[in-house]
């Protein structure tokens, strides 16, 4: 079984955020300095070489996304962190943010150093107001230290749209536009904000990075699966008695996650399904819970493990009820830029709540799974394309349900 395993929450509980000495104590900054001695290319190498894919959800290699954004020919580059953490039971990056910032500028400034940026953003989730007073200490921290010389970050406040945390959406937000999803490519390695090469990655992504460096790309490939390797912070919610969060290795199973690390279910009840990677994650039957948390071995049960959220259900749960809940949800949220996310969502909300409300027909079945299908592969971004995610999984894994409320 695969223990817990701090790589990114290391200095959970153990220092004061608001003290960048206690950081330092902990040997923090001294991966900065390392990754500024050796040569760009050498310490982009290393990150790819790690493995390190990206734990916003979409699993790129991250040194990959470096190299490009490295390639690029610009006056101007930027590093940009995406801390608008706006997944239903996600709050992972909040930890890190709240316990350790250092961590994040850190990586930061590494990311910095390694692509050629002077400037970086961090984009934090509007509803975290007290986070921007942390990090805005820790960054003037940092730079009274001299960590920051060649490097400015400033933090900018979301305003409560989900689809911001879509990286081409949170660019034009920090441009001042109306936060809507850009056609890609291009990708903003090549053209981000401003137009210039710019790197997104996660808070949890970053906050590896100074591992990474210090210990060695060899060390982290070496940790869990080694296609997806490192760890990855899950946050437990539902029916589960162990309501917290835990880092665990990548080779760890979704029935551990539940069982060992959650506690099981609460009142001795049975489980019925487990969602994870937030509401535009798969469900996930009892039958597949020996599924190791990696990126490739989800994907190959049909699932994926975007923002880590772990949502489980008893067995006296109405799933349909739950899905049609989640669907409003995705049409409340839902920018309107792209017809089939605009028309689909809204489409998606209204058969969920006929057939929830016992009025819906086999029919509407065939429907809302074509319409699922057209959904994912004609949405203009990560929030149109996962939003039948629900809706598919449950009507394949849990049929039963939906025909017990039809007509
Ligand atoms: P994506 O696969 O299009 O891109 C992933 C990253 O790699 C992006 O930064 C992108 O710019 C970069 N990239 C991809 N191809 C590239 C290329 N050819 N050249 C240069 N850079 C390239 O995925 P996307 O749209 O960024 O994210 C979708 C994912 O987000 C989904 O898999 C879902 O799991 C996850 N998600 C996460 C949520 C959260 O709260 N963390 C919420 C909803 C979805």
């Amino acid at each position: 079984m695969a223990e817990e395993m701090r790589i990114v929450l290391r200095n959970y509980g153990k220092i004061d955020p608001l003290k960048i000495d206690d950081y330092i104590a902990q040997g923090g900054y001294k991966a900065l300095e390392k990754a500024r001695s050796m040569d760009r290319e050498t310490l982009i190498e290393e990150v790819k070489k790690s493995k390190l894919r990206g734990r916003g959800g979409a699993g790129f290699n991250c040194g990959q996304k470096w190299s490009f954004a490295y390639q690029a020919q610009a006056d101007q580059k930027y590093v940009v962190c995406n801390a608008d953490e706006g997944e239903p039971g996600t709050y992972k990056d909040r930890l890190i943010m709240e316990n350790d910032p250092h961590t994040l500028i850190e990586g930061m400034a590494i990311c910095a150093y390694a692509i050629g940026a002077t400037k970086g953003y961090i984009y934090c989730r509007g509803e975290y107001p007290h986070l921007v007073g942390i990090l805005n200490t820790a960054i003037s921290q940092a730079k009274e230290k001299g960590f920051l010389k060649d490097f400015d970050i400033e933090v900018r406040s979301g305003a409560g749209a989900y689809v911001c945390g879509e990286e081409t959406a949170l660019i034009e937000s920090i441009e001042g536009k109306r936060g809507e999803p850009r056609f890609k490519p291009p990708y903003p390695p090549s053209e981000g904000l401003w137009g210039k090469p710019t790197i997104v990655n996660n808070v949890e992504t970053f906050a590896n990075i100074p591992v990474i460096v210090e210990k060695g790309a060899d060390w982290y490939a070496s940790i869990g699966v080694p296609s997806y390797p490192g760890t990855k912070v899950f946050t437990l919610t539902g029916d589960i008695n162990n309501k917290t969060f835990f880092e665990v290795p990548t080779n760890t199973t979704i029935r551990e996650l539940i069982y060992k690390y959650g506690g099981g279910i609460p009142g001795g009840k049975k489980f019925k399904a487990v969602q994870i990677g937030g509401t535009s994650g798969a469900f996930i039957p009892e039958e597949l819970l020996d599924t190791p948390v990696a990126f490739d071995n989800m994907a190959a049960i049909g699932a994926t493990l975007g923002s880590g959220a772990v949502f489980v259900l008893d067995e006296t749960r109405d799933i349909v009820d739950v899905v049609t809940r989640i669907a409003k949800f995705f049409e409340h949220e839902s920018c309107g830029k792209c017809a089939p996310c605009r028309e689909g969502t809204a489409r998606m909300y209204e058969i969920m709540s006929k057939i929830n409300s016992g009025k819906g027909t086999t029919k509407d079945i065939e429907t809302i799974s074509r319409l699922g299908r057209v959904m994912s592969c004609s949405c203009l971004c990560g929030l149109g394309q996962a939003a039948p995610a629900p809706v598919l999984t449950t009507i394949q894994h849990f049929k039963a349900d939906y025909h017990a409320k039809l007509v």
